[in-house]
C-alpha cells in the first residue's frame, strides 16, 4: 500500500498589513511571508477501506472534519474527482497550536502536497494552491513555502527573493490567541502605521539584510488587547537577547527575533526556555 512522509513547515510574517474589511467578511492583506525550519511531521499511508482516518501526537486536538488535515484530505478528492482509496493522516506535531504561525494550515498544506505525489503528480502546484483556498486562507501559502508575498485573502502568492540566512528564535506565551477576535479588533480601531511592504521587497531583492530586518513589522500588534501585554515583555527579551529585530507572528501570540550570529540564537533560545517551555530554534526554508 502507498505511503509518505511530509515536512509541514511553520512560516512567519516578516511583514502583515490589513487594507480593507471585504463584503463577504474577510479582510484584503498583504503579507511577506517566510517559511522556518520548524516543521511537524506528516505520514500518510493508504488504507484500502475508502475512509479517512486522522490521528495527532497532540491528545486535544479534533480528528474529525474539523482538523484542517482531515479537510484537506477531503477537499483533495472531491476536487480532483480521483477515488479515496482510503487513507490514514497521522500528524506529528511540534508547531505550536494556535500561535500565529499556520500550524493547521501547514500540516493541511501537507496533506495537499502529499496526495499529490501518491495520486495526481501531474497537477501543478498552483492548482494545488486553488484547492487550498477552499481549507483555509493561509493553506495556499504553505502549499507554495519559502519567501512569498500575500495578498487577497492571502491565496495570491508572488515567488520573492529568499531571505539571506539568519537565525530565528520563537517563543510562544501560555495563552492561544483567536484569529478571528483580533480581526474584530481592527474594524474597531483605525490602523494608524503599515509596514513598508515595497522596501521589504526591494530589500529582500537587494540580498540587504538589514533593510529587511528594519522593515519587520505587524499591524496585529498594534490593536492586540492589553490582556495580551506579554507579547511586548517577550519582545523586549529577545532584543535585551541579541535579536537585531523582533514581532509578532500572525495573529500571535507568538513572538520571533531575528539573529545573524547562531550562537547568539542559541543563547537567547536557552535562557528564554527557562522562562517559556514553547521557545524553538529555527532556520530560514527556501523554497
Ligand atoms: O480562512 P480561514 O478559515 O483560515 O480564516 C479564519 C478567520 O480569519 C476568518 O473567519 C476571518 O474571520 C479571518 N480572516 C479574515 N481575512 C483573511 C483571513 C482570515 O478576516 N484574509
Amino acid at each position: 500500500m502507498a505511503e509518505i512522509r511530509v515536512k509541514a513547515y511553520a512560516k512567519l510574517n516578516l511583514t502583515l498589513d490589513i487594507l480593507r474589511r471585504r463584503s463577504d467578511g474577510y479582510h484584503d492583506l498583504r503579507m511577506v511571508m517566510q517559511s522556518i525550519s520548524l516543521h511537524d511531521i506528516v505520514y500518510i499511508r493508504e488504507t484500502g477501506n475508502g475512509d479517512i482516518e486522522v490521528s495527532n501526537s497532540v491528545a486535544y486536538l479534533p480528528c474529525d472534519r474539523s482538523n484542517l488535515a482531515y479537510h484537506a484530505a477531503e477537499v483533495f478528492f472531491d476536487a480532483t474527482g480521483i477515488e479515496n482509496p482510503g487513507i490514514r493522516i497521522e500528524i506529528d506535531k511540534v508547531i505550536p497550536v494556535c500561535a500565529g504561525m499556520a500550524g493547521g494550515s501547514s500540516d493541511a498544506a501537507a496533506v495537499l502536497r502529499g496526495l499529490r505525489e501518491l495520486y495526481a503528480p501531474d497537477i501543478s502546484i498552483a492548482c494545488l494552491c486553488r484547492i487550498g483556498e477552499q481549507v483555509g486562507s493561509d493553506v495556499p501559502y504553505c502549499v507554495f513555502g519559502g519567501t512569498a508575498l500575500a495578498e487577497g485573502r492571502g491565496e495570491i502568492l508572488t515567488r520573492l527573493p529568499a531571505i539571506p540566512d539568519c537565525w530565528v528564535v520563537l517563543c510562544k506565551p501560555p495563552f492561544p490567541v483567536s484569529t478571528p477576535e483580533l480581526f474584530s479588533c481592527v474594524q474597531t480601531k483605525r490602523l494608524i502605521c503599515h509596514p513598508d511592504t515595497k522596501g521589504m521587497i526591494q530589500s529582500l531583492e537587494k540580498k540587504d539584510l538589514p533593510g529587511i530586518l528594519h522593515r519587520i513589522y505587524n499591524v496585529f500588534e498594534e490593536v492586540l488587547p492589553d490582556k495580551y501585554d506579554e507579547v511586548y515583555s517577550i519582545k523586549s527579551r529577545l532584543m535585551d537577547l541579541g535579536a537585531l529585530s523582533a514581532c509578532m507572528t500572525g495573529s500571535g501570540p507568538t513572538v520571533f527575533g531575528i539573529f545573524t550570529e547562531r550562537k547568539a540564537a542559541e543563547t537567547a533560545m536557552e535562557v528564554l526556555k527557562k522562562e517559556y517551555d514553547q521557545t524553538y530554534f529555527a532556520s530560514m526554508i527556501h523554497a
